[in-house]
């Protein structure tokens, strides 16, 4: 095996998900303390309030206690490397989110065994589908009254349409909570609060499968409801099959408690085995689409994400890479396809868990800051010497509108640079309609608009204000024989976004549907790819 063969191996690129409160700050702390990226639990948490205190934006997310920016956190584990890519809980900032998951090889999902599955989740899920991303799920709060696990297994089921296979299973909950059975290697491990601080071989029992009368000394009354639920599993539940779960067919299911760190080594164990490393990725060449794979030699990344400020001490733009081939080392000369130049990558930026630190050399699967200075846009692909586009990075149409009205209008021009380029970022997302000179500008989340309010103010000195419009939604108009006739009729509701693509503002969607009835030979689309 080559160097870039084993360092594809052994890497692991991952996001959890999760609906808000679920658990993901506890869960990722823990996965961190693990890793030895941190020494000190609620280090994440604290992090989450105070990091960034500088710009204006930022007081944003302070002052509501969200977490807008997502970052990328690297650490190791038992010789696998893991970039765990965190995602913004608020569901305003779930475009961001969104992007996130497609630089990802698999991902965590985190449920609330009292909640069940939550919207944010279901959303979430969809955006896993579109790639058949592939999905571990880590039941969470077994140390509080929740629902029976099997109706759990059955809502996740019937609600995100994907196979359950338990790995472990629940013994009692709430403050009767005995621990978990490892249904893969008979082993009973018994619930210790706080887990971090105690590993006692006593709390790890192995027995000889569920008909051991050792498990009704240890467990009493509950080894016969143990029992009757592994019975109920071999009925009607789904036997483990790693093909089924690499292909987002069948999730294995974990219980457990993050905040006691319960069950989470397992699920760690069982992540770096099983979840996938770095995958081939499509890309559009000269010669047709083709699958890039991590093992070509040759250096290959796609920008999945800008974020301005992340560091007080640096008031810059990072764009984060992530590698889909071949080797990466400091100061790489690659191509930057959509303006057709070569550039240098002096300064990448490696994310650790706490800090960042300068990069010498990096593999697929792993994410790396660039520094961007106005020239890189979300999607935009960098490559050593044959041109590739990658694709699959979406835009969502938004759902929430704006006009933005300009209070001095001398200042025209940082408007639209400031309104360009934070839409460059995916911060928002920017029309202009064909007939008048307004902006109006799309989110998916309302918060959105207060982020780029605030942005706009602090790093381009313009005064806006906005004025509500009377638009729900917006269709990408991609194809069609009417396409052209269509848009010539309808002019007045027909805007362009930033790559200049036609987009129909919805008014009205009954109107809308009137609309396709007449003009039934075109294609309108709520997703669009980077250009
Ligand atoms: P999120 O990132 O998904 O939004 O969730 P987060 O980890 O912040 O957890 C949400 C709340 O759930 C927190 O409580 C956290 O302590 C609690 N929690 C996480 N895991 C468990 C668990 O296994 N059992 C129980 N009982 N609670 C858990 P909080 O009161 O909102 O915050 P805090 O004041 O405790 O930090």
């Amino acid at each position: 095996m080559n160097k870039l063969q084993k360092e594809v191996e052994r890497r692991r690129t991952f996001a959890i998900i999760s609906h808000p409160d679920a658990g993901k700050t506890t869960l990722t702390e823990k996965l961190l303390l693990f890793g030895g990226a941190i020494h000190l639990a609620g280090a994440v948490k604290a992090k989450k309030s105070t990091r960034g205190a500088t710009s204006d934006w930022m007081a944003v997310e302070r002052e509501r206690g969200i977490s807008v920016t997502s970052s990328v956190m690297k650490f190791d584990y038992n010789g696998h490397e893991i970039n765990l890519l965190d995602t913004p809980g608020h569901q305003d900032f779930s475009e961001d989110t969104y992007r996130v998951l497609t630089a990802v090889d698999s991902v965590l999902m985190v449920i609330d065994s009292a909640k069940g599955v939550e919207m944010q989740t279901r959303k979430l899920m969809e955006v896993c589908r579109m790639r058949n991303t592939p999905i571990m799920t880590f039941i969470n709060k077994l140390d509080r009254d929740g629902q029976e696990p099997i109706e759990l297994l059955d809502d996740i089921e019937t609600n995100l349409g994907i196979e359950c296979a338990p790995l472990t299973w629940p013994v009692g909950m709430g403050k009767g909570f005995k621990g978990v059975y490892d249904l893969r290697g008979d082993e009973l491990r018994f619930f210790v609060p706080d887990g971090q601080k105690s590993t006692r071989p006593t709390d790890v029992v192995h027995v000889k499968g569920l008909d051991d009368p050792q498990l009704d000394e240890l467990l009493g009354r509950d080894a016969a409801d143990l029992r009757q639920d592994a019975e109920l599993l071999a009925g009607a539940g789904h036997p483990f099959d790693l093909e089924r779960y690499l292909a987002a067919k069948q999730t294995p299911v974990f219980f457990g408690s993050a905040i006691n760190n319960f069950g989470v080594q397992e699920l760690l164990d069982t992540f770096v085995e099983l979840a996938p490393p770095p995958q081939p990725r499509e890309a559009e060449t000269a010669k047709g689409t083709r699958l890039v794979s991590p093992l070509e030699p040759d250096f290959s990344g796609v920008v999945f994400k800008i974020q301005a400020n992340m560091d007080p001490a640096h008031r810059d733009r990072i764009a984060f890479l992530r590698i889909v081939s071949g080797q990466f080392q400091k100061g790489m000369r690659v191509r930057h396809h959509r303006i057709g130049k070569d550039m240098q990558i002096a300064n990448a930026t490696i994310f650790m868990a706490h800090d960042r630190s300068g990069v010498e050399e990096a593999w697929p699967g792993d994410i790396i800051g660039v520094h961007n200075h106005g020239t890189i846009k979300i999607g935009d692909t960098f490559s050593i010497k044959e041109p590739l586009k990658f694709t699959g990075i979406p835009s969502f149409a938004p759902e929430h509108f704006r006009r933005v009205r300009l209070r001095d209008p001398m200042r025209a021009k940082q408007l639209e640079k400031g309104l360009l380029q934070l839409c460059e970022e995916g911060a928002v997302q920017v029309f202009r309609p064909l007939r008048t000179n307004d902006y109006l500008l799309g989110a998916v989340g309302p918060l959105q608009f207060e982020i780029t309010m605030a942005r706009l103010k602090d790093e381009y000195n313009v005064e806006a204000g906005y004025e509500p419009v009377d638009i729900s939604g917006t269709r990408w108009i991609v194809g069609g024989r009417d396409a052209k006739k269509f848009i010539a009729e309808n002019g007045r509701d027909i805007a362009t976004d930033i790559d200049g693509d036609m987009v129909y503002l919805v008014s009205n969607p009954w109107r809308l549907e009137r609309l396709l009835e007449t003009y039934d030979d075109i294609v309108l689309q709520t997703i669009k790819e980077h250009k």
